[in-house]
């Protein structure tokens, strides 16, 4: 009788120990592939989805893999660095081919461009009306918004076969139309994040009957390393504005495709 409890007792534990490995393995599947993961809200997603026990594919555009990175992967063995240029359709491919059947539970396109001068320069004339420089248009839309739309295209299957299946931009209420905000000292920054926008809008309406998520966030106002010095009232430090977006991505559902988030999950008008 005493032996068969024992036996009981220890095929119950190697059952719950089995469920645990099980359960275990799922929980650490989860992928996240972050764009310009070397600074400012990508490095520090990667830093907080890596402690959380993810794996984060962290892609960079740098020519060799930027220190920070190396160093998180150093620290977290289940973070991958991958160079990637959103504004090269050529790069954006080669890494799909190269993750093809690689399920990507949550793709982040966070890389973008605010200013080709320093980011505290009290105004850049090349995003004045007056000295509107063209080519730096073109790289803005390159970079912000057709960036984000290759990198969706180029990984929709490996987004599609994960089990979270989402999308998130980060973008701008500096792209937003029908609020007083406007960006008439980047011109530019505000018309590729509103164009970014409507193009976010435009890809969860064509994915509507998939069970992909996309949603278009604000991150905030956040104290990132370029603006450091910035003293303005509602900042946020980059870690809180993070922590909040993960929090917020964490409970998305397919009824949040398409709407404007901030951070903390409050819809912004457009
Ligand atoms: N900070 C804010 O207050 C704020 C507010 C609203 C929205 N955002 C948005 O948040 C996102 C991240 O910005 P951040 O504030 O964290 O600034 P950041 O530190 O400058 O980060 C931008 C990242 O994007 C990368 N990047 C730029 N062009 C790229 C390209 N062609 N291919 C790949 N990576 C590229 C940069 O790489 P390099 O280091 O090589 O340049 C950098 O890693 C941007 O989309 C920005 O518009 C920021």
């Amino acid at each position: 009788m005493a032996n068969n409890n024992t036996w009981r007792r220890s095929s119950r534990f190697a059952l719950l120990a089995v469920l645990a490995m099980v359960f275990g393995r799922f929980a650490a599947a989860e992928t996240v592939l972050i764009t310009g993961a070397n600074s400012g809200i990508g490095l520090e997603f990667a830093k907080q989805y890596a402690a959380k026990g993810w794996t984060v594919i962290a892609t960079h555009r740098r020519d060799t893999p930027p220190k920070e990175l190396a160093d998180l992967a150093r620290e977290h063995p289940s973070v991958r660095i991958e160079k990637m240029d959103v504004a090269s359709v050529e790069q954006v491919k080669s890494l799909a081919a190269k993750l093809r059947g690689q399920p990507i539970d949550l793709l982040i396109n966070n890389a973008g461009i605010f200013s080709f001068l320093d980011w505290m320069a009290p105004s850049d004339p090349n995003q004045q009306f007056g000295t509107l420089n063209y080519d730096q248009f073109d790289e803005f839309m390159h970079i912000n918004v057709r960036g984000p739309l290759v990198v969706s295209e180029a990984f929709i299957d490996n987004v599609k076969s994960s089990q979270q299946k989402k999308i998130v931009m980060i973008t701008s209420t500096l792209g937003t139309i029908s609020t007083p905000e406007v960006a008439t000292r980047i011109f530019w920054y505000g018309t590729s994040k509103a164009a970014q926008n409507k193009a976010t809008v435009t890809l969860a309406e064509v994915l509507k009957d998939t069970d992909v998520i996309v949603v278009p966030m604000h991150p905030g106002s956040v104290r990132v390393e370029k603006q450091a010095d910035l003293k303005n009232p509602g900042m946020l430090d980059t870690p809180d504005s993070v922590r909040q977006m993960i929090a917020t991505i964490g409970k998305l559902t397919k009824r949040d495709s398409g709407k404007f988030l901030l951070y903390d999950g409050s819809t912004l008008p457009w």
